[in-house]
């Protein structure tokens, strides 16, 4: 891939009404539950980023007829529970984690041999926490040394896999989502309890597709999920809201910079997603939703964020599983905010696409900025202004290239990132949108 540079020139006020692409967790589901359910699947809104079109294109590889991306519309022609045909090749998922972990979990019910496979990010991700559950239900799964993918796993010779009650270690919605996906292969009940409430697009999804999932709530964090293995998605039709994660560059870049006014249309508001609407709130943020409704069983609104004077605040922890995605432009607004602000709680940030702990801390450094790196999080003391320009590099990670370019609102010279290309990943549109709405990056492509 050619390396892109983003190249920041520094300030912007932030106007206009824009609206994102599709989410890029319910995009990667509508491919999955299209393509094991019987009859046909439309989507509308589907993200056409790299990390959805590798799930789009592994089902292609397993025999699934699927027509477009055309616009974001898609007709998949789902084969049934059990209708996959071996690929003829590894399965390549990308930069993606939830393309493999949640595939992992539909594999290892079938009766065929395959293997995953990913770029050089994925493959230093650890794949030990679906591998421990899979395994526990009969799976066989081989990994590369330390967990780490390839995943190779064997078929289960026409035999189904084994219903689990499993204790979730870490509040993942990727594990949760594997667990309950090989339930589907298994005999019984099949449950995964979540120490803390993750993204719910699977259950709903599901429900959707008209395969029961049962979801109670334990506790005040805890959330248990259950379905019974062995009975059949009926096709539908699944409209696809833009993504609140790629909105939240957006939301963050109106709440830093003066003067700015900004709408961002028809964004998923659903409420294990919105915790960079209340964290940006908490921090002093003018954040207004408009023309809230729902659409598939996603509630969507319209973000309208003014710009407000900021203060830092000590993130409350049951707000880190619903923000997991947002931490590196939240940390540039922290950044910016008058005073400091923790975050603790957040360890899991450790093996995203990158430690975007120490990815973040280094980049934020970089530009002269006080923030210091600790175990689970964070600790930011805001409101001086970046004093130096420098070249940062993005780690393979989408997130911290697209952060890092909305610090160059609050930047006094020129930011250079390296390793931009990654941003196609989760959001194709992003530098043709954040120059629409007032700032100056310009893309280098090096060949
Ligand atoms: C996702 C779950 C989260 C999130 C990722 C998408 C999903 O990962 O970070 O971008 O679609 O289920 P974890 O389950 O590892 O927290």
């Amino acid at each position: 891939m050619a390396n892109v540079q983003f190249k920041v020139q520094p300030g912007g006020t932030i106007k206009g009404r824009i609206r994102v692409p599709g989410d890029k967790s319910i995009s990667h589901r509508s491919i999955m539950l299209g393509a094991i359910s019987e009859g046909i699947t439309t989507v509308t809104g589907f993200l056409e980023g790299d990390d959805s079109l590798a799930t789009l294109k592994a089902f292609q590889d397993m025999g699934v007829k699927i027509e477009g991306p055309d616009n974001g519309n898609i007709t998949i022609h789902g084969v049934g529970l059990k209708g996959l045909q071996k690929p003829n090749k590894p399965l390549d998922m990308g930069n993606s984690g939830t393309a493999m972990r949640l595939m992992a979990g539909i594999l290892a019910g079938q009766d065929f041999d395959c293997e995953l496979i990913g770029d050089a990010s994925l493959s230093k991700r650890p794949m030990k926490r679906v591998t421990a559950p899979l395994r526990a239900m009969g799976a066989q799964i081989e990994t590369a040394e330390g967990g780490m993918p390839p995943l190779k796993i064997t078929g289960t010779g026409n035999g189904s896999l084994t219903a689990i009650d499993y204790v979730l270690p870490m509040a993942s919605a990727q594990v949760k989502s594997c667990v309950l996906l090989a339930g589907l292969y298994a005999e019984g009940k099949t449950c995964a309890l979540e120490p803390a409430p993750t993204r719910d697009h699977t259950e709903r999804m599901l429900n959707g597709f008209g395969y029961e999932v049962v979801s109670e709530k334990i506790d005040s964090q805890q959330m248990k999920a259950c379905l019974v293995g062995g009975g059949k998605l009926t096709g539908r039709h699944i409209d696809v809201p833009s993504d609140i994660s790629s909105a939240a560059f957006f939301m963050a870049s109106a709440a830093v910079s003066k003067g700015s006014d900004l709408v961002i249309e028809h964004v998923g508001m659903n409420p294990t997603r919105v915790g960079i609407v209340k964290i940006l709130q908490l921090m002093g943020a003018n954040i207004t939703l408009e023309n809230a409704h729902e659409v598939g069983g996603e509630p969507v609104a319209d973000v309208h964020v003014r710009y407000a004077p900021l203060k830092g605040i000590t993130i409350p922890e049951e707000l880190v599983a619903l923000a997991i995605d947002e931490f590196p432009v939240l940390f540039v607004v922290a950044a910016s905010a008058e005073g400091q602000t923790i975050l603790t709680g957040a360890e899991e940030l450790r093996v995203k696409e990158s430690d975007r702990i120490q990815v973040m801390a280094d980049a934020l450094q970089a530009i002269g900025l006080d923030a210091l790196p600790t175990a689970d999080g964070m600790v930011i003391n805001g409101g001086i202004q970046s004093k130096q320009s420098a070249a940062i590099q993005s780690h393979h990670d989408h997130r911290i290239s697209m952060a890092m370019t909305i610090a160059g609102l609050n930047a006094v010279s020129e930011i250079v990132i390296d390793d931009c290309a990654n941003v196609n990943t989760s959001f194709p549109t992003f530098l043709e949108l954040i120059n629409q709405v007032g700032m100056q990056v310009e893309a280098i492509k090096e060949l």
